[in-house]
């Protein structure tokens, strides 16, 4: 939602990855955002105006003097109604002028003119990225709180194989939702968040694991940067593809997830347990494969250690996390049953989760849950993705720490 209503103009150079600038616009403006987009005189000669104008229902800018005629003075106006200015792709050309603030046609003077935070996402031949002077160039815009989006490497223009690729789209709308949201409610914060579901090695073949899928944690991670937070998440035999602008952690069992968790805590304002944690592992790790010898089989399992309760013991310590937030998964008496372990494991707000049928919960996208808070405040939110879901949890996450 972040995107929602946004004002973005979309700077396109002239490079051959400018048809990818039409993936990206198209995306932004389904994802509800405003776009404008700003070609220069080259990038007319890799794809069409009306192709953007079409996309966008806006005319295109490409003349500074056209423009100029009708007394609205395109670059003032057009950096002006910016949220934010992201120049996909750019061309070592256009990098180097923005460097020196040469202003020789529309894009780059409504970027001098323009107190929106920037996005840049280089694209070019290998060797021209690598050379020295694009690299120093590319520093200085970082240095100046730009936004420095790939190059990726892979399969060049020129048939060669090197960095120089214009990141994807996906990571290109990351980067835009990171960027917007650098001065959000979390600015300035580390949060911390778990996701996905722990495994517990039986033998070299086989665990015992459970159904969560890691998105609700991954939403939440999202939309935790999208506020400003520097975010760390913590995931556990996920399938998702690593989200953009935070940093990723891999574990496998609780024992592993325990460890990473309570390293961080001294560091992290927020915690947020959305993983699925293995209470029992088998007391003993067969070292090959079990073998159907027997008609049957008893499996001895241990307790784990139950890393909110280890939190709280820390917290009272360090201070640290500010706030903390649980999950319950339950399959009957919901309510009395998060109840009972957001007091025990000292929670700030518990997040319950119905998982019994088959529409909301594990391994689908959308969620249902019940927000509760330790006054005996109860919130109860519908059906929804479990992006917006994350949106509603974190908004109050904010409220209630703030009034902490
Ligand atoms: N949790 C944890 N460490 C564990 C188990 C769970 O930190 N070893 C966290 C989960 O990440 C979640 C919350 O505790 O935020 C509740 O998890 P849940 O599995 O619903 O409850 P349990 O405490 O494990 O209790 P039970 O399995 O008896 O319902």
């Amino acid at each position: 939602m972040i995107l929602e209503g946004k004002h973005i103009v979309l700077g396109v150079t002239g490079g051959i990855a400018a048809y990818k600038a039409v993936e990206l616009c198209s995306s932004l403006i389904k994802a509800g955002a405003e776009v404008q987009v700003v070609m220069t005189p080259a990038a007319v000669h890799f794809v069409g105006p009306l192709t953007f104008q079409t996309l966008t229902a806006r005319p295109v800018s490409i003349d500074t003097f056209q423009l100029l005629r009708d007394t609205d003075m395109a670059h003032i106006s057009l950096s002006a109604w910016a949220d934010v200015l992201v120049i996909a792709p750019a061309t070592a050309n256009t990098i180097a002028k923005l460097v020196h603030g040469i202003a020789d046609n529309l894009l780059l003077s409504t970027a001098l003119a323009c107190p929106a935070p920037l996005v840049v996402a280089p694209a070019m031949d290998a060797d021209m990225y690598a050379h020295p002077s694009t690299q120093a160039n590319l520093r200085v815009l970082a240095e100046r709180g730009a936004t420095i989006v790939g190059p990726d490497e892979g399969r060049l223009a020129s048939g060669r194989i090197g960095r120089g690729r214009l990141v994807n789209t996906s990571e290109l709308l990351a980067a835009i939702r990171a960027t917007l949201g650098r001065q959000g409610a979390l600015a300035g914060t580390h949060v911390l968040v778990t996701a996905g579901g722990t495994r517990e090695p039986l033998d070299p073949v086989r665990h015992l694991g459970n159904r969560s899928s890691g998105k609700m944690g991954y939403a939440l991670a999202e939309a935790a940067r999208d506020m400003g937070a520097k975010v760390t998440l913590v995931h556990a035999n996920t399938q998702l593809p690593a989200i953009c602008g935070i940093e990723m952690l891999a574990v496998e069992t609780a024992t592993e997830m325990h460890q990473a968790v309570l390293e961080r805590v001294p560091h992290t304002d927020l915690l947020i347990m959305a993983a699925a944690v293995a209470d029992y592992r088998p007391v003993q790790r067969a070292e090959h494969k079990i073998k159907k010898d027997a008609d049957d089989l008893t499996l001895q399992l241990e307790r784990t250690l139950d890393i909110l309760q280890a939190v709280a013991d820390q917290r009272t310590a360090s201070g640290n996390p500010g706030f903390v937030v649980g999950f319950a998964a339950e399959t009957q008496d919901l309510i009395a049953n998060a109840q009972v372990k957001l007091a025990k494991k000292r929670l700030d707000l518990m997040v319950a989760n119905d998982v019994s049928g088959s529409d909301s919960g594990f391994e689908v996208g959308q969620n249902r849950v019940i927000l509760l808070q330790p006054d005996g405040k109860q919130e109860v939110l519908s059906l929804m993705p479990k992006s917006e879901a994350a949106e509603h949890i974190l908004a109050r996450v904010v409220e209630l720490w703030r009034r902490a």
